[in-house]
């Protein structure tokens, strides 16, 4: 079933110049972008956008990395796409992270694991109305 997802390149991965790679390879792996754009989020949005995260001990690290610099957000369409971006992904920690693997090729710490995929449905629907709002 076509399903859609909400992914992100974060802010070092488009420091170290990996936009055009990333996005090269999303389309080789058969998703569809259907809306991208470049924006700097607020803390005030990434607090926001990580808000199931606020009792970690790693929040405040979370959203000064992620309002560090801009991101390239993107919703992504294939079938079970939520599962295959996250497996395109790979590990959240670059370290533990399958060969091939976004994480694996492109970051550099936790902290710094390049991309961002929504991990159900539900996160799916509300991180794509949070930041594209126009397509609702
Ligand atoms: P994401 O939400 O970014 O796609 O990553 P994920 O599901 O694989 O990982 P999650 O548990 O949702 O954590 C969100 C982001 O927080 C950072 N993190 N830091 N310092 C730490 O122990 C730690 N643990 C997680 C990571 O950058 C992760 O992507
Ligand atoms: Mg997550």
């Amino acid at each position: 079933m076509e399903e859609r997802t909400y992914g992100m390149i974060k802010p070092g991965a488009i420091k170290a110049g990996c936009t055009g790679e990333i996005i090269s390879r999303i389309e080789k792996d058969g998703f569809s972008i259907v809306a991208m754009k470049k924006l700097h989020m607020t803390k005030e949005l990434a607090e926001l956008f990580y808000e199931v995260h606020r009792q970690r001990p790693f929040f405040g690290e979370l959203v000064e990395s992620i309002s560090a610099g801009p991101v390239v957000a993107l919703v992504l369409e294939k079938d079970g796409a939520i599962v295959a971006w996250r497996e395109l992904m790979g590990a959240t920690n670059p370290a533990q992270a399958a060969e091939g693997t976004l994480r694996k090729l492109y970051g550099t710490s936790i902290g710094e694991n390049a991309v961002h995929g929504s991990d159900a449905p539900d996160t799916a629907r509300t991180e794509i109305e949070l930041i594209f709002p126009e397509l609702g």
